[in-house]
This record gives C-alpha cells, structure tokens and sequence, in this order.
C-alpha cells in the first residue's frame, strides 16, 4: 500500500463543511487534494487556502477553488506534508521549495495536521538537508558564510539554473547531518541577514499521520501515540 496516499485519505476526515483548509505542497498532499477534490465536487462546502502555485495548479484542475490568504479571517486547519519530523513533532519541510508560504500559513492556523510515510519519522532531524530561503543579493555571501560555520550548503538547482521560490528568492540547502536543537539552529539561521526562512518547522504540528504499511499511525503534541 502506498503509505502517502493512507496518510492523505486518513486527514480527509479531519475536514469538516464550513472549514476553511489551509493545503500544504507535495506530492503526499496531492493525494489529499484528489480525495478531497472529490468531496468538493460532490457537495463539501469549504474555503481553501493554497501554499504555493503547484498546489494551486494541481487542486485549482481538480475543481477546488482558493481564497487568497488576505481575505479569510482565520484558517481553522492546514493539512500539509515534511520531509523529516522528530518525536517532539518538530519537522524539516521545503522539501518542494514552498516553505515560505508554507509557513505563513501554518503559522495563521488554529490545527495543523501533517500527513507522511513512516520514512519521514526520524529520532533527531538532519539528515536530510536543511532548506533556508534566501534573497537573491547576497546570497554568494550569504553561501559563503554557511560554508565558514561549516554548514556544508548547497544553492538548489532546476534545469541547471538556481532554483527560484514562488516569491522569487534562492533556497540554500545545508547539509547539516544533524541538527540537536532545532529551535536553537533557526533562530540562529535567521539572525544572518538576507534568510528569509528556514526550513524547520518547530512547535508547528498538532498532529502528524504516517502511512505505515497498510495502516496510519497518530502522533500527537503531547507524544501521546495511536494506532488507527
Ligand atoms: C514542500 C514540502 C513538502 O511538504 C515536503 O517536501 C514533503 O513532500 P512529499 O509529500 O512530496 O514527500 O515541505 O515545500
């Protein structure tokens, strides 16, 4: 069984009429989009909130119509994907490059639900490279600053050109191995001037859905664990 797609149809029920949904980015919330477009297209009557222009590509075909950001007064669940999450439910996203955005929804949301396969579960977070959107000007100083701090970065790359974010900024990805405080490493990244962002997502997630195996497993905030 496809353990994103497990994940993704679970969330689904979280979704209730009237809400407005705050849709994360990535291919574990596109299974989501599909399931819920389905619901959309049959009746459930709810305002989305995209995180990016792929997201709203992909839900905006599938028949699920967004409200900007600006014109809702609340977002009452965001429902979005990570690249790594720790037992504390701090997690690693922009693994897709929308972790700005990602953010500033997550952040005006009153629940957010992350949905993952049971690879993205980790004891520390790290090992999988640190994202941290940068502006453009600077960003060869701000590069060689992280290679000085020894933070192994790498400029993300598309089609041989750097990659570009949906508000036109670079992402520079760190290859940090492991990061033992993650609150620590980003405000200390987001002291250097010219990050925009980083990538670590901490005290963010409510509640987490794995996929594992043919089954979803719960993580809470308060590391209480379910099985469904
Ligand atoms: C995009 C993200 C994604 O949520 C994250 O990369 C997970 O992606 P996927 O569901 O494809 O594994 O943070 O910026």
């Amino acid at each position: 069984m496809n353990e994103k797609l497990i994940a993704a149809k679970k969330a689904t029920e979280f979704i209730k009429a009237g809400m407005t949904i705050g849709l994360g980015t990535g291919s574990t919330v596109a299974f989501l989009i599909k399931e819920l477009a389905g619901k959309v297209n049959a009746g459930l009557d709810i305002t989305a909130v995209s995180t990016s222009s792929s997201t709203t590509q992909i839900a905006s075909s599938l028949g699920i119509d967004f409200t900007n950001l600006s014109d809702v007064t609340k977002i009452d669940l965001t429902i979005d994907g990570a690249d790594e999450v720790d037992e504390d439910l701090n997690g690693i996203k922009g693994g897709g490059g929308a972790l700005l955005f990602e953010k500033i929804v997550a952040k005006n949301s009153e629940k957010n639900i992350w949905i993952v396969d049971s690879s993205k579960l980790v004891r520390k977070l790290g090992k999988f490279p640190l994202p941290v959107e940068v502006i453009k000007f600077g960003s060869d100083q701000l590069f060689n600053t992280f290679s000085t701090l020894n933070y192994n970065p790498h400029f993300r790359m598309k089609d041989g050109e750097k990659y570009i974010t949906d508000s036109d900024h670079y992402i520079i990805d760190l290859y940090l191995k492991t990061i033992d405080d993650a609150f620590e490493t980003d405000r200390r990244l987001k002291l250097q001037t010219g990050v925009v962002e980083t990538g670590l997502f901490c005290g963010i997630a409510d509640m987490v859905i794995a996929g594992k195996y043919d089954r979803t497993e719960i993580l809470q905030k308060k590391r209480d664990q379910i099985s469904i």
